[in-house]
């Protein structure tokens, strides 16, 4: 039997790729068209410090600093999203890391491509795992 309904709660950015290309609205469309809720949304721009935060797990990878330098480029948008299953829900919505290997129909699929550029640029991240998620909240967003 399946489980109990449950709301969750998962930390999704648009990355200042999606920002700078004009794809929050599409991206913020198809969380809400799979049924999700959208419970805060907000244009901020981010400072390395956050991201030394967020992309802990990552410390100590090569390419970690691009990363970090592409994030802080721009404008980005965070986002929490709603809903029974959403942390598993949205990453199936994103699709593979890759965005030249990502599925047709998800979001880095359809919307991502490979520039040849340092870092990768994928639109948008999506939180891993309920531990992640919370985490990440109390990052983005201390006040939720
Ligand atoms: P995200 O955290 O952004 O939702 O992406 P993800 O789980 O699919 O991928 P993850 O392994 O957590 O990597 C985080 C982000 O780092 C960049 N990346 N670059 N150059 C590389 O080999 C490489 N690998 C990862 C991507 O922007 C990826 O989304
Ligand atoms: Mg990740």
């Amino acid at each position: 039997m399946a489980d109990a309904p449950s709301v969750q709660r998962t930390l999704v950015l648009v990355k200042p790729d999606g920002v700078s290309r004009g794809l929050v609205g599409e991206v913020l469309r198809r969380i809400e068209a799979k049924g999700y809720t959208l419970a805060a949304v907000e244009l901020r721009t981010a400072d390395r410090a956050i991201f030394e935060q967020h992309y802990a797990e990552h410390l100590g990878k090569a390419w970690l600093p691009a990363l970090i330098e592409f994030m802080t480029s721009g404008p980005l948008v965070a986002v929490v999203a709603e809903g029974h299953k959403v942390i598993e829900g949205f990453r199936s919505l994103a699709g593979a890391t890759d965005p030249t290997a990502a599925a047709p129909g998800t979001i880095r699929g359809d919307l991502a491509r490979d520039w040849g550029t340092s870092a990768i640029q994928n639109i948008v991240h999506g939180s891993d795992s309920p531990e992640s998620a919370a985490r990440e909240i109390a990052l983005w967003f201390p006040h939720l």
